[in-house]
């Protein structure tokens, strides 16, 4: 029979399942399993001692109650474990070698560790709403961080069971087009060109319509027409805003492909355009919502602030806005698209947009009468520059998301050159590629999210410490040690005895974390956890491969490590591809 794959799940559901058979423990009791400070052992059961002091009463007693029957336990106590009482009432979990073999021997197909985790998300329909751009304006740095944040936790999600589906909410409707469809009239543009050039000029002319109704109020009536015309569906502006649309949505795919960024859904924020009066009615209907200074606003009372700072969904001059849009598109996203959880990913300053759009959710939901679905901002800080400030350009300017890629790989590529002058340019292009886009990607993942980062090129790229390069450079050590032993990766391991030298143990060790790892991304929505986890299983493979020769003459020696180089291989891979970055078999 094969092993639990998550075992940090597996052992409180045992534990559980043991307490159950004690009348004194509640049913809903939480062993509180988690990973165990190495000294000890590999997983520490602490919830005795909350049980005990709600019941006043002696924890090492309720422990020792308790081990009693995990001893029992057909699995827990099937001796594959070593089991102890420490200090005040812990239960001190320790996986012995020809258990941690036997489970590194069972999982080594890609299919076994998503199979192991799907429990997580099973049956959950999950809409990802990330990267949103705006039209008319190219990625900025600020983007980096939804797109590769997004993708990585929708990849992620899947791999745990969920139905993911990917929508890209595109800011396509906003006041952005008064002046863009003014400027074209006054200064004329050509929409003939690619996008990749065509979008930068864009973004040109709309400083310059900008310009224009700064310095003549006239304009700015004119501009304030435009959008009137655009949104009563004026055939020629409609044909003029869809230009427009059609060169971002081309520029944004370029991106997209680049950095192996997919959506099945772009329903941006036009889509919505139709179905803003029915939220407004709806709301109002219910007296969620109610008229302040002219417009149509949520307050929400029980709260310390938006008691007396309104959710705004209706402007006084009748205009829905981004607010508006959000409601919409929840309606939307529950009704079309069966969606159990929305999580959305942006910039930690929309989290107040978020925490009013999720509480007048609830309440409009309750008030219809439907369930509501689970809705979570995902949110981040700041990119910092070297001087700790927001990053810019030399000029003062946003970055440019295809001009930090662009430099990511012409940085990478001197490297290479410099590292690997022999090998075929080809091959060394797409190392120069996979390093770069990797190393920005990385960079960004490994940080918790909500704090800010200071973006360093010398730091994303060294071949030292939690970066891309290094875990890309493990990943091509080992492809270098199976082609050398002129076989593929997953052979000459079928004679592998028990596990023996501590390196040995360790590693394996480290592999048995990895699902503990997924399920904490899955739970918090923070990709660095997986990086933590990936920079140390390398570290481990390090130790074990500078400690232990793997092509030695003792066959089931030579055979075990053979199977901890392939399997460390497959899940290095296996997280890497999860955070969205390709891997190399050379560097
Ligand atoms: N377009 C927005 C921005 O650039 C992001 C959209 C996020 N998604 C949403 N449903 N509001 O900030």
């Amino acid at each position: 029979m094969k092993p639990a794959f998550d075992l940090l799940h597996s052992i409180t559901t045992w534990i559980r399942e043991s307490a159950r058979e004690i009348p004194e423990f509640p049913d809903d009791f939480d062993p509180s399993v988690r990973p165990a400070d190495p000294r000890f052992g590999d997983f520490q059961a602490n919830g005795v001692l909350p049980l005990a002091k709600k019941m006043k009463t002696n924890p090492r007693q309720l422990a020792t109650a308790l081990m009693a029957k995990i001893e029992e336990h057909p699995e827990l106590g099937s001796g594959e474990f070593d089991l102890t009482i420490a200090g005040p009432g812990f239960i001190n979990i320790t996986l012995k070698p020809a258990f941690l073999s036997a489970w590194a021997k069972a999982f080594d197909q890609p299919e076994d560790l998503s199979a192991g985790l799907r429990h997580l998300y099973k049956e959950k329909t999950v809409v990802m709403d990330f990267s949103g751009p705006n039209t008319a304006k190219q990625m900025h740095v600020g983007h980096i961080r939804s797109t590769v944040i997004g993708e990585s936790i929708s990849r992620l999600l899947s791999f745990c069971g969920a139905k993911v589906i990917r929508d890209n909410h595109i800011g396509d409707w906003g006041t952005q087009f008064g002046i863009l469809l003014l400027a074209c009239k006054r200064f004329g543009f050509d929409f003939s060109v690619e996008p990749s050039v065509a979008l930068p000029a864009l973004e040109d002319l709309y400083r310059q319509g900008n310009q224009l109704v700064e310095e003549d109020p006239t304009a700015k009536d004119e501009a304030r027409q435009e959008l009137v015309l655009l949104q009563n569906g004026d055939e020629d502006r409609m044909g003029i805003w869809k230009k427009i649309n059609e060169i971002s949505q081309g520029a944004f795919n370029e991106l997209y492909r680049r950095l192996d960024v997919t959506f099945d859904l772009n329903l941006g924020e036009s889509f919505y355009r139709d179905q803003v009066h029915g939220v407004c009615e709806e709301l109002e209907e219910l007296k969620i919502a109610e008229v302040s200074d002219g417009a149509l606003v949520v307050f929400h009372p029980e709260h310390p602030r938006f008691n007396e700072q309104p959710f705004i969904i209706r402007k006084s001059d009748g205009a829905s806005n981004y607010a508006t849009t959000d409601l919409a598109t929840v309606a939307y996203r529950c009704e079309e698209l069966d969606a159990d959880e929305i999580i959305y990913v942006t910039d930690g300053r929309q989290q107040d947009h978020f925490e009013q759009l999720f509480l007048t959710v609830q309440k409009w939901f309750a008030g219809a009468g439907k369930p509501a679905p689970t809705l979570r901002h995902v949110w981040f800080g700041t990119i910092l520059g070297e001087g700790g400030k927001a990053i810019k350009t030399r000029s003062g300017g946003s970055v440019k998301l295809r001009d930090l890629i662009d430099e990511g790989i012409e940085r990478a590529r001197l490297i290479v050159d410099g590292k690997n002058p022999n090998l075929p340019d080809e091959q060394k292009a797409a190392i120069a590629e996979a390093v770069g886009i990797g190393a920005i990607r990385y960079a960004d993942l490994m940080q918790n999210r909500t704090h800010d980062y200071v973006f360093s090129w010398d730091k994303m790229l060294s071949f030292e410490g939690n970066t891309a390069p290094y875990l890309l450079y493990a990943v091509a050590r080992i492809h270098a040690i199976f082609r050398k032993a002129g076989i593929q990766p997953g052979e000459g391991e079928e004679s592998a005895s028990d596990l023996e030298t501590e390196e040995e143990i360790q590693l394996a060790r480290q592999l048995t974390l990895f699902p503990t790892a997924i399920a904490q991304v899955a739970q918090d929505l923070r990709p660095h956890f997986l990086c933590t986890y990936l920079f140390e299983l390398a570290n481990a493979f390090s130790s074990f491969y500078n400690a232990n020769r793997v092509m030695t003459e003792n066959p089931q020696e030579q055979a075990r490590r053979l199977m901890l180089c392939s399997r460390t291989l497959l899940y290095l891979q296996t997280g890497l591809q999860l955070l969205g970055i390709e891997t190399l078999e050379q560097m």
